[in-house]
């Protein structure tokens, strides 16, 4: 299979080339200086160039609370990006798999939420991702799009990073524990990316690692599995402020996944835990 990368020296997007390279897919992964998605004639233009079977779009602005303060910026990038891309795509009969978010959701529910339930976001981000998705359904017939959740990478930036710099640097943390959602490492959520670009069926997927936790669990989770703690203090939301509102729930049901036949992926701990040993490998963690 030939695949284009956009976004693709972000988290999701590094890990899905090396992924799909080792597997012997022939992958070309552009960054926004090779593939600006907003610039509808070096999207077409690269595409033309390339002829792949699937465009994975890894671009996004991700900055959450920024986008607040950003919001031409946020869709610029997360709706008018996709709406480029996706239009490149339908004028080829290109699939074109686009990642959105479980921030699309409004964060009012109590148990886990499938793609059939209605988005309702709550920040300049998830709106625009959200709007993102909807070029995407409108304009290209042959697309996926692939929700997933508080995702974490090799090079970040990302939660668990950014809890084992503070362990490193020996700060006690308050970490909001009424947040819950699904933690997902790009090293589990890449090879069913591909798994699931295989499979000719087009709609709406939730793909994220198994289980819920909140922040504070999950910081609990990694200080206990990186071998000592500075502390960490559990708090409401309220005495964390942050310029955009979160869900207080979004952990996703893969229930499309499920009804398919495929197995879960892993549970977010055990994913916590191969993430930790491979950073140790690659000698990116203390012993
Ligand atoms: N991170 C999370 O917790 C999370 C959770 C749920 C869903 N997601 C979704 O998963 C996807 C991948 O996230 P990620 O964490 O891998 O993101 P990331 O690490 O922030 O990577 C995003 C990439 O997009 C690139 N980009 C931004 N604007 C661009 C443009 N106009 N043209 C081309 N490239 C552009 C960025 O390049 P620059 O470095 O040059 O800006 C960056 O390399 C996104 O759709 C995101 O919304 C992420």
């Amino acid at each position: 299979m030939k695949l284009l990368l956009t976004g693709g020296n972000g988290q999701l997007g590094t890990e899905l080339y090396a992924t799909a390279t080792a597997a012997g897919h022939e992958v070309r992964a552009t960054d926004r200086t090779d593939c600006d998605i907003t610039d509808p004639a070096r999207v077409r233009q690269v595409l033309a160039e390339t002829a792949p079977d699937a465009l994975v779009n890894c671009a996004a602005w991700t900055r959450v609370d920024a986008a607040e303060a950003d919001a031409d910026d946020a869709f610029r990038i997360n709706a008018l990006g996709a709406r480029v891309l996706a239009s490149a795509c339908a004028a080829r009969s290109v699939l074109i798999v686009h990642m959105s978010t479980d921030y699309v959701f409004g964060g009012d529910a109590a148990t886990p939420i499938d793609e059939w339930q209605p988005a309702h976001p709550r920040s300049v981000y998830g709106a625009s991702k959200l709007a993102g998705e909807v070029e995407v359904r409108n304009v290209a017939p042959r697309h996926k799009i692939v929700r997933t959740s508080w995702l974490y990478g090799r090079d970040g930036p990302n939660f668990v990073l950014a809890m084992l710099r503070a362990r490193h640097q020996g700060r006690a943390l308050r970490v909001v524990s009424d947040q819950v959602g699904g933690p997902t490492w790009t090293g589990h959520l890449a090879p069913a990316l591909l798994r699931l670009i295989s499979r000719d069926l087009p709609g709406t997927y939730h793909l994220s690692n198994s289980g819920a936790v909140s922040w504070h669990g999950f910081a609990e989770a990694i200080f206990a599995a990186a071998g000592g703690s500075p502390g960490v203090t559990a708090i409401p939301t309220s005495e964390y402020p942050a310029a955009a509102l979160r869900p207080a729930y979004s952990v996703l049901d893969n229930r499309v996944w499920r009804l398919l036949g495929e197995a879960p992926l892993p549970h977010w701990r055990d994913a916590l835990h191969e993430y930790l040993h491979r950073l140790r490998a690659q000698g990116m963690l203390g012993a």
